[in-house]
Formats: structure tokens, C-alpha cells, sequence
């Protein structure tokens, strides 16, 4: 039945094709997603001209007989040394234009791109016991790893317990914070800190490991504030000068009332002394000081992540959704 469905790799994107991505996967997010906002037409162009760091993109629109479209499909290319075997693929297909082929399609493209493009892997999210789910396997994608998704609401927090926690004494270490880009004196620190972020538990992801230092991380911070979102940290810094953890916030262009935890991470020889807890009790208590608008926190953990999820749990987050991540090992021709 796909012979009636046309793809048009884009390029150099309009505002046509902006509108149309925008009506795919809003539709698509409803129907699948429901309570996760879906980007607007603001975050969907700035997706296609500022993408993520260490990365480029391929993208497909998919049009019905009629002309109307019906499914998309992106593809993020990593390029860091150590991550440059690696595909993530985003695909929906309007929940009316289902069961017709259009996904197969899409993903038949993105598979060849994928070959052309010498990845051996390609990863792609999709909600527990759901269609994404059922055409992941029926496509030969294996699950690597399952995500347990929680949401802290910031107007029913427990304050006692937050407050308890953030003004907790922890000798030798103290709190800073910043907005954007890390502080020249800390940005060599926080390059090593975010290293430690590569023992994160990933399941079977082939996922690959970056080396940061200052430069990305003053890179990182600039992507994210010419997309139009804003990025805050609290740092733990020892008295010896190492940053010993630290948590990210990204609040996304608009003043969307969705906050949502970027990394959290403790360097292991700073572990066991509740610095997890003390950075993010610290940042919750930013938020509400100084971003009003916020009204929740979605963090996502791996579900054998039992660390993240105990300080997560304190907090006062609860699971509201689950999704798995599969993984197609991409097959030769
Ligand atoms: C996943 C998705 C892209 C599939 O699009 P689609 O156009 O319906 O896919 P296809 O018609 O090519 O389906 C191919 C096969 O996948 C399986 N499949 C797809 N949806 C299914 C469902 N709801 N239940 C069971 N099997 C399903 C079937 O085996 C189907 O073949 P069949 O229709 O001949 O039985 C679409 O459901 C979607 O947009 N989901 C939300 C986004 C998402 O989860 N994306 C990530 C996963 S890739």
C-alpha cells in the first residue's frame, strides 16, 4: 500500500515543512505520548538549523496521495571520536495513516542512510507496550535497555525534606552555580566531572563513550543557547578543587512549564556521601526561586539505575511512563 507514499529528504527546511514535521508528530505524540508536550513550531526549527552537539542530521518527510504529510523520520548522525558508529533514529507516522507500510518505508531509507553513512548501530526510543514498541521488534530491533520516566511536581513537593537536604553540612564540599556556560575557573573541572558520566548504566546500548574537556563543554553550553533553551548547573566542588558531581536543568525555549533533567553525576571516588541528593535538592530549590514557571521536572533513569532512582524517589519524583530503548544492528546490503 506504501506505493501511494512519496519521500522528500529535506534540506534546506521551509516553513512548509516546519508546519508539516510540527502536524506529524503532535498528532502522533497524542496519540502515543499523552501529557508529554510536544515541541512547537519555535523548537522544531531550531531542531533542523541548530542541531545537538556532536552531531548532524538526515531528515525524510513522508506525503500521502493527496499531498498531505503523513510521517517522518530523522536520523542523528554523531560525529565525536567514540561515537561515530552511531545512529538515533525519531520516526512517527500520523496515527490516521497507520498500518499501511509508511514506517517500514521510512525506516528502509533510514537503514540504507545508515549503511551509506558507516554506522553499525542505530538506536531509537519508543513507549513500553506500544505501537513503536511492536514495530521495533517486528523490524529486528533487540531492546537494550528499559527507562523508568518520573516527573517531580513542583507545587506539591515535600518542602521539609528538600530543605533538609539541600542545607545538609557536607564537609570539605560547597554548592555553586551557574547559568549557561561553566565559569572559566570551573570549566576544566566540570569537563572532568563530566567524564564520570561515561559509567552510566546504558543496558546493551553500543553507545560509545565522548572525552570532554573545557572547549566542548563551553560548546555544549552554546549549542544549547543559540537552540533558544537555557541550561542551568549546581556544581559540589571539594575543597581540593575537583568537582565532585554535579546536575543539569534545561528549561526550553518558551517558558514551557516541562523542566527537564539533563545529566546528574557524582565522580566515583566522591560516591556514598549523599552529594547525588545535595546537588539536586539544590537545584530544586533554584527553581523555585528563580523560575516561577516551572512546574515540573522530568528526569528518565535506566530502570537497573537503583542509585538514581533512590535519590530520585527522596525527592519526591514519581514514575509516570516507561520506554525502552532498541537497537538495530545495522545489516549489510
Ligand atoms: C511505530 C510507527 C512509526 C509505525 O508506523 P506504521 O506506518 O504504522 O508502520 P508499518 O505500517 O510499516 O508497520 C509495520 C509492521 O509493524 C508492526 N506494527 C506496527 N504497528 C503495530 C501495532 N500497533 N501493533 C502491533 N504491530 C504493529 C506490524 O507487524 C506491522 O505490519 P502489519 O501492519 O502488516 O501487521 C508508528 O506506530 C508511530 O509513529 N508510533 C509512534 C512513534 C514511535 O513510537 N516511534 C518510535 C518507534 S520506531
Amino acid at each position: 500500500m506504501s506505493e501511494h507514499i512519496h519521500l522528500t529528504p529535506l534540506h534546506d527546511v521551509s516553513a512548509t515543512d516546519v508546519a508539516a514535521w510540527h502536524q506529524v508528530v503532535a498528532a502522533s505524540m497524542a496519540h502515543d505520548l499523552p501529557g508529554v508536550p510536544s515541541p512547537g513550531l519555535e523548537q522544531i526549527h531550531a531542531q533542523f538549523t541548530k542541531p545537538a552537539l556532536g552531531s548532524r542530521l538526515l531528515t525524510w518527510l513522508a506525503t500521502g496521495a493527496d499531498g498531505g504529510p503523513v510521517g517522518i523520520a530523522r536520523l542523528r548522525l554523531f560525529t565525536s571520536p567514540g561515537r561515530d558508529h552511531l545512529a538515533e533514529l525519531e520516526l512517527h507516522v500520523d496515527p490516521a495513516h497507520r498500518r499501511q507500510g509508511t514506517g517500514s518505508l521510512l525506516l528502509s531509507t533510514v537503514v540504507a542512510a545508515c549503511r551509506d553513512e558507516d554506522r553499525r548501530s542505530l538506536i531509537v526510543e519508543a513507549a513500553a507496550d506500544s505501537p513503536g514498541n511492536a514495530f521495533c521488534e517486528k523490524r529486528d530491533f533487540r531492546q537494550a535497555l528499559a527507562l523508568d520516566h518520573l516527573i517531580l511536581r513542583l507545587d506539591q513537593l515535600d518542602e521539609a525534606t528538600v530543605l533538609q537536604v539541600a542545607k545538609a553540612e557536607h564537609s570539605g564540599y560547597r554548592l555553586t552555580g551557574w547559568t549557561g556556560t561553566a565559569p572559566d575557573v570551573l570549566a576544566d573541572a566540570f569537563a572532568d566531572a563530566k567524564n564520570a558520566m561515561n559509567d552510566m548504566p546504558v543496558g546493551d546500548l553500543d553507545y560509545g563513550n565522548v572525552a570532554w574537556d573545557a572547549d566542548r563543554v563551553r560548546t555544549m553550553a552554546q549549542v544549547i543557547a543559540d537552540r533558544g533553551d537555557t541550561l542551568l548547573t549546581i556544581a559540589a566542588v571539594h575543597d581540593d578543587g575537583t568537582m565532585a558531581g554535579y546536575t543539569e536543568i534545561l528549561l526550553p525555549l518558551g517558558s514551557a512549564p516541562r523542566a527537564q533533567q539533563y545529566d546528574t553525576a557524582v565522580v566515583p571516588a566522591h560516591r556514598g556521601h549523599g552529594l547525588g541528593l545535595w546537588v539536586k535538592a539544590a537545584m530544586v530549590r533554584r527553581l523555585r526561586a528563580e523560575h516561577a514557571g516551572v512546574v515540573e521536572i522530568e528526569t528518565d533513569n535506566a530502570e537497573d539505575n537503583v542509585h538514581m532512582l533512590a535519590v530520585n524517589h527522596r525527592l519526591g519524583f514519581r514514575s509516570y511512563r516507561r520506554t525502552r530503548e532498541f537497537q538495530l544492528d545495522v545489516p549489510a546490503a
